[in-house]
């Protein structure tokens, strides 16, 4: 390429690329109101915002890709359990369960239970493109017992360790030898599961499915229920 069709291949390429980015800029803020139904932005919401930053909501919840994920991502919430689930969840959220994570009761008066249920309602309305996206064994990993946690994601390390994934695929990724595990958990039974992982054979004898006998019974254990999590 000659210096002048270079400097003039950089110049048309810088000022087509910003025209493009100012462009969709311009149309992403068009949206805005439309995508976020900024005509239900009441009083109410606002109030109800205040509501989450004074009891420090954030400091464990998140929305809209903003807070902790200590306990569960709450930008969908109202959507998926519905008004009167939460009036009643958020009076009392201890659970009696102690291998739960504890929700801890701030009492909330019930005016800022209504206040902050209608501003969690209009965060669900809000067009996010399905934000949160539903990451694999994360929408059982959260909120579940914290034993059983800890199992799925030392199951999902042992997975990883193993490369699994040179022959299997979750959520799109890895090889395409073996079947998809995408939603294994819904077909099979966990005795079925952890028999293919120590002895394929005795499944099917002319598998390609490798056996594992380094790995330990816990260890089996573990992949078990991050594979059973895969629904
Ligand atoms: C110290 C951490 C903490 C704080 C602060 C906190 N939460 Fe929670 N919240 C949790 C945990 C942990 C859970 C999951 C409890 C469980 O599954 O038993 C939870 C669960 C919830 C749920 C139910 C989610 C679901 O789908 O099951 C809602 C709604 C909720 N919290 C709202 C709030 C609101 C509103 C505030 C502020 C007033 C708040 N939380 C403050 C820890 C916290
Ligand atoms: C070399 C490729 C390969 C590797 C590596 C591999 N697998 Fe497999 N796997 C297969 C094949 C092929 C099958 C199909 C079973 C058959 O042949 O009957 C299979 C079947 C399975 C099934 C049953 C799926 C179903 O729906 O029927 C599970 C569960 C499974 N594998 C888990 C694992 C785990 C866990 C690991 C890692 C510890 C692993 N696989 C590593 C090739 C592999």
């Amino acid at each position: 390429m000659e210096k002048k069709t270079a400097r003039n291949f950089f110049i048309w390429g810088t000022v087509i690329c910003t025209a493009i980015f100012i462009w969709l800029t311009i149309d992403t803020h068009k949206t805005i109101p439309e995508r976020t139904n900024t005509d239900k932005l009441t009083d109410e919401v606002v109030a109800g915002k205040r509501v989450w930053h004074k009891y420090n909501c954030n400091g464990c919840h998140t929305i809209l890709g903003i807070g902790v994920y200590y306990s569960p991502d709450v930008t969908k919430v109202y959507s998926k359990r519905g008004d009167i689930w939460l009036k009643e969840y958020l009076k009392n959220p201890e659970s009696p369960d102690p291998k739960r994570r504890k929700m801890p009761n701030q009492n909330l008066s019930a005016d800022e239970i209504t206040k902050a249920i209608a501003f969690l309602q209009w965060v669900s309305e809000i067009d996010t493109n399905d934000w949160p996206p539903t990451p694999i064994t994360v929408a059982k990993v959260t909120g579940a017992p914290l034993e059983e946690t800890a199992m799925i994601l030392k199951g999902k390390t042992v997975y990883t360790q193993n490369r699994c994934d040179l022959c299997h695929r979750i959520g799109g990724q890895g090889g395409v030898i073996g079947p998809d595990l995408s939603k294994v958990g819904t077909a099979k039974v966990p005795q079925w599961l952890s028999q293919i992982i120590k002895n394929p054979i005795s499944v099917n004898p002319n598998t390609q499915m490798p056996a594992y006998p380094h790995l330990a019974d816990d260890e089996v254990q573990a992949l078990v229920s991050f594979l059973s999590g895969l629904k």
